[in-house]
Parts: structure tokens; C-alpha cells; sequence
């Protein structure tokens, strides 16, 4: 099925003809850069933040307090605006830039975009790493999430307009799972780099950014154009020499004609934003909001932010910190493997409601724990050890429920339930307010920390309860649907299905499977 905004069109249930070529490896390559390179950002700034060198060149204030132990409240050692800020900033560029990126992805191609995310992360990795001053960090890190806005836009349609299309839904987790990946390695990287001797082993940690950069900009060079953007360009024969090449077989006609075919009907499509707000899409538009707001609002990047600082906070030493934050990110890891295994056999309601009552049972278990030896007036006293093993495990047992529900399948289902004339628009609502709602969390967290303690997790566990329900009574199981006839989940669902009516969506047939599905 040929790709159009990242996501497929075509005739349901028709296969190519192609093989795994080096174009398509190499392909795989670089897009696993991207989700790398996006996870090692989202990892890194927790360790260094709790590297004792780090706070004393840059935010002097919050080591000082964080070594007053004997008097000062521990839930609020970390809490500086500044700080935050060095976390943040990256997101809400982020935000900004993948508007850009995607008039700069349809007008000059991916790889241009691509070209450009490489070139912005080398240069805010440089500048992190050779950082004098605060304002260095922080402009660092908003070259670093311009990077990611326009990495993020281009990579995946890049991928996907490239994957021989049986691999497409393996590799759209597989996106995810590098993006967990890269959290890993730089949890890693924050442990042994927090050992050098000299205390400027934090430089290494940021100026690390820069090798998957680098290979990033490589790959764009030395990539070939898709065959998409060439047949957008009205290159046909071009486009059909190169799909040759990159599918490694002759027989290449059916594909092309259906992405010519797609090509012109994405064409077609005058007003998408307007198109959004027609009653027939409330379904797809509430669910580009909720979608990801939900999934920031588990709590999740609290974890994958701040780890080492949070278990710093409640009396971890700084070793046993970056340790306990590269043990979650091992859980992160291998739970998104078993989501790639179970997400098709299992279906996506179970997983979103089995993870979400997973992770509420934990926070509830963390807070009561965090709760019980800080008190409101956060002095710990003595901690022993059953405490520290009884934490780290929940919040294992958390991080592994995230893992195979919200986080993989909060970008997995937005990306199938969209139709082709809506698919652009609803998919950049989609990003936008993911990021916006991941810069509102990283903002915010070490202030809460501060003002609601222990309740911190209850926040975040009351969103868990909501968003639990939400799913058991609106969101339809898509597991096996093809995505051109998605359309009957919302006719069969019972309170979608005000929305849209059987004259919606014509050419989607209603079938026996679909009628099924009204008990769901
Ligand atoms: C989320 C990120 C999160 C990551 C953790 C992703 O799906 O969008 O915000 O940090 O999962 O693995």
C-alpha cells in the first residue's frame, strides 16, 4: 500500500511484490537515528541535573540547598525555574518547528528536512556539550528540539513511504522502540559518565547528542528521494526506475499506480483543517486530542525526566539514582517488545485498559510508600533498604505498564483510525499536542513535587482513572480492521455513532464483522 502522510492508502488487504534491499536497511538505519536521537534527549537531562559538577557550574542555588540535608524539605530541593527550563525549552521547540517542518517536508522533500533536523542537533549538541554559560544549556537545547520537530515530522513519512508495506505497522512501534532505546543509553551513559574524575563528564552526556546526529546527516545525504515526493513532482518514469531499485524486483507496476493514484487524491483535498471540524469528524478530532494528552498525562516523562533526581529526592544516593533510572529504562525497553508482540493477537483495548489499571495500582503504591517515610514535611529520617527495593520495583512495574499501552499506542492508533482527507491535519494535531502536554509536564513537575509532595502521584493516578474509562466506553478496538475501512467502528460504536451516520463515509461497506463490533 503506497503512504500518504505517513500512513497507508490503497486497496485493502493487496500485497507488493519487494525485498528487504539496502536501500530499505539503510532506510531502517537512519529512522532508527531519529527515535534515537529524540530518546536520548528525553533521558539525558534527568542524570546530568543530578550530577553534583553540573548543579554547582550552572544552578549553584539548588546544590546548595540539596546539600543543607539536616533542615531543608526534600520534596523541594530541585525546585528552580531554570532548571525546568533547561528540560523544558526543548519540547515547546519542538512544538513550534514540526509546524514548519511540514510545509518544508511537502515543498522541498524529507530529505531536506532531514538534512536540517541533523544540522540542528549537531549544533545544539556542541553547544551543550562546550556549555560556559546557563544560557548556553538552554539554547542548546532548543536547537536540539528544532532538531526533533523536524526529525519527527520526516523521518517516519520518510520511513514509511520507503518500507516494503508488510513492514510498515512492525516498524511504526519499531519507531517507538527506538525512541525507548535511546532513553536507555543515555541512562548508561549518565552512570559512567557521572564517574569521571574532574566531575566533566556531564559535557560528554550532552556533547554524546552528537554521534546519531552526525549519522543522520549522512544518511540524508547519501539517501535516494522517495518515489512519492518524485511522482508529487510529476517525475513518473524517475519514480518507477528508483522503486525498481528499492524494492529489488521488476514487477513494480500496481504500486506505482496506486501511488500515483493516492498522490492525486491527496491532491484533491482542498481545506483539511476545515474538513476537521465537520460533525462526520468529531470522532478522529477528539481522539487527536485526548490521545495524547492522556498519554502525558500518566506521568510517564515525570519518570523518564527525572528519575535520578526524583530518586535522589526521596534518599537515594547519586549512584543508586542513574542505576535505578537505567533499570526503568531497561523495563521501558523490553515491555514495548512485548507490545509489539501481543498489540496484534491481543488488540489494543486490552492493553490500554490491562496497562492502565497496572499503573494505578503503582502510583497509588508509590505514593502511599513516598508518603508514609516523607510526611507532608518531606524529612525522611532513616530509609532502609526494603523501602528503596519496594519503590524502584512499582515504579518498574509502572514504566512496564506505560510501555506496552499508552506509549506505543498513543501514536499507533491516532495513526490508523485518520481518513486520507483529514490524515495530515489531524496527524499534526496529534504531534502538537503531544508536545505540548510533554513541555507542560516537564514545566511543571518539580514545582508540584514541591507543593503536592506525595500527592503528585495521586494527580497523575486520578488522570490514569479517567483515561481508563475513557477507553473502556469510547475508544473501539481497531486490532485487524483495515484503516480504509475504519470508518465502521464509529458507525457500530454506541455513542460515536451519533456522529456518524450510515450516509457518512459511502464507500465503506458495513460487513458482518462491523455489525460484531456494536457489542464491543
Ligand atoms: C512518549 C514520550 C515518552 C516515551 C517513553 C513516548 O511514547 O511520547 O513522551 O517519553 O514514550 O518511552
Amino acid at each position: 500500500m503506497p503512504a500518504v502522510g505517513g500512513i497507508p492508502v490503497g486497496a485493502p488487504g493487496r500485497e507488493y511484490p519487494g525485498n528487504l534491499t539496502p536501500f530499505v536497511t539503510v532506510t531502517c538505519i537512519v529512522a532508527a537515528m531519529g527515535g534515537l536521537i529524540f530518546g536520548y534527549d528525553i533521558g539525558i537531562s534527568g542524570g546530568v541535573t543530578s550530577m553534583d559538577p553540573f548543579l554547582k557550574k550552572f544552578f549553584p542555588a539548588v546544590f546548595r540547598k540539596k546539600n543543607e540535608k539536616a533542615s531543608t524539605n526534600q520534596y523541594c530541593q530541585y525546585d528552580s525555574e531554570t532548571l525546568t527550563m533547561f528540560t523544558s525549552s526543548l519540547y515547546l521547540a519542538a512544538l513550534l518547528s514540526s509546524l514548519v517542518a511540514s510545509t518544508v517536508t511537502r515543498k522541498f522533500g524529507r530529505k531536506l528536512s532531514m538534512l536540517f533536523g541533523g544540522v540542528l542537533f549537531c549544533s545544539g549538541a556542541i553547544l551543550n556539550g562546550l556549555a560556559q554559560a546557563v544560557w548556553m544549556l538552554i539554547v542548546g537545547r532548543i536547537l536540539l528540539g528544532f532538531g526533533i520537530g523536524f526529525a519527527n515530522q520526516s523521518v517516519p513519512l520518510y520511513l514509511s513511504e520507503m518500507a516494503p508495506y508488510k513492514f510498515r505497522g512492525a516498524l511504526n512501534i519499531g519507531f517507538q522502540l527506538s525512541i525507548t532505546v535511546g532513553i536507555l543509553i543515555a541512562n548508561v551513559l549518565n552512570y559512567f559518565f557521572a564517574k569521571i574524575k574532574g566531575g566533566w563528564g556531564w559535557r560528554l552526556s550532552l556533547g554524546g547528542a552528537m554521534v546519531p546526529a552526525i549519522i543522520i546527516i549522512v544518511g540524508s545525504l547519501a539517501l535516494p528521494d522517495t518515489p512519492n515526493s518524485m511522482i508529487e513532482r510529476g517525475q513518473h518514469d524517475e519514480a518507477k526506475e528508483k522503486l525498481k531499485r528499492i524494492r529489488g524486483v521488476d514487477n513494480v507496476e500496481e504500486e506505482l499506480n496506486d501511488l500515483i493514484a493516492a498522490s492525486e487524491a491527496s491532491r484533491l483535498v482542498e481545506h483539511p483543517w476545515r474538513n476537521l471540524l465537520q460533525r462526520k469528524y468529531r470522532p478522529h478530532l477528539s481522539m487527536a486530542i485526548l490521545i495524547p494528552f492522556f498519554q502525558q498525562l500518566t506521568g510517564i516523562n515525570v519518570i523518564m525526566f527525572y528519575a535520578p533526581v526524583l530518586f535522589n529526592t526521596i534518599g537515594f544516593g547519586s549512584d543508586a539514582s542513574l542505576m535505578s533510572a537505567v533499570i526503568t529504562g531497561v523495563v521501558n525497553v523490553v515491555a514495548t517488545m512485548v507490545s509489539i508482540y501481543g498489540v496484534d493477537k491481543w488488540g489494543r483495548r486490552f492493553l490500554f485498559l490491562e496497562g492502565g489499571v497496572q499503573m494505578l495500582i503503582c502510583q497509588c503504591i508509590v505514593a502511599a510508600a513516598i508518603g508514609a517515610k516523607f510526611g507532608v514535611d518531606g524529612d525522611p529520617g532513616h530509609l532502609p533498604k526494603w523501602y528503596a527495593i519496594v519503590v524502584v520495583l512499582f515504579i518498574c512495574i509502572y514504566v512496564a505498564g506505560f510501555a506496552w499501552s499508552w506509549g506505543p499506542l498513543g501514536w499507533l492508533v491516532p495513526s490508523e483510525i485518520f481518513p486520507l482527507e483529514i490524515r495530515s491535519a489531524a496527524q499534526s494535531i496529534n504531534v502538537s499536542v503531544n508536545m505540548f502536554f510533554t513541555f507542560v509536564v516537564a514545566q511543571i513537575f518539580l514545582t508540584m513535587l514541591c507543593h503536592l509532595k506525595f500527592g503528585l502521584f495521586l494527580f497523575f493516578a486520578f488522570f490514569v482513572v479517567v483515561m481508563t474509562f475513557f477507553v473502556y466506553f469510547f475508544l473501539p478496538e481497531t486490532k485487524g480492521i483495515p484503516i480504509e475501512e475504519m470508518a465502521k467502528v464509529w458507525k457500530t460504536h454506541w455513542y460515536w455513532s451519533r456522529f456518524v451516520s450510515a450516509e457518512d463515509f459511502p464507500n465503506v461497506e458495513m460487513s458482518k464483522e462491523g455489525q460484531a463490533l456494536k457489542n464491543v
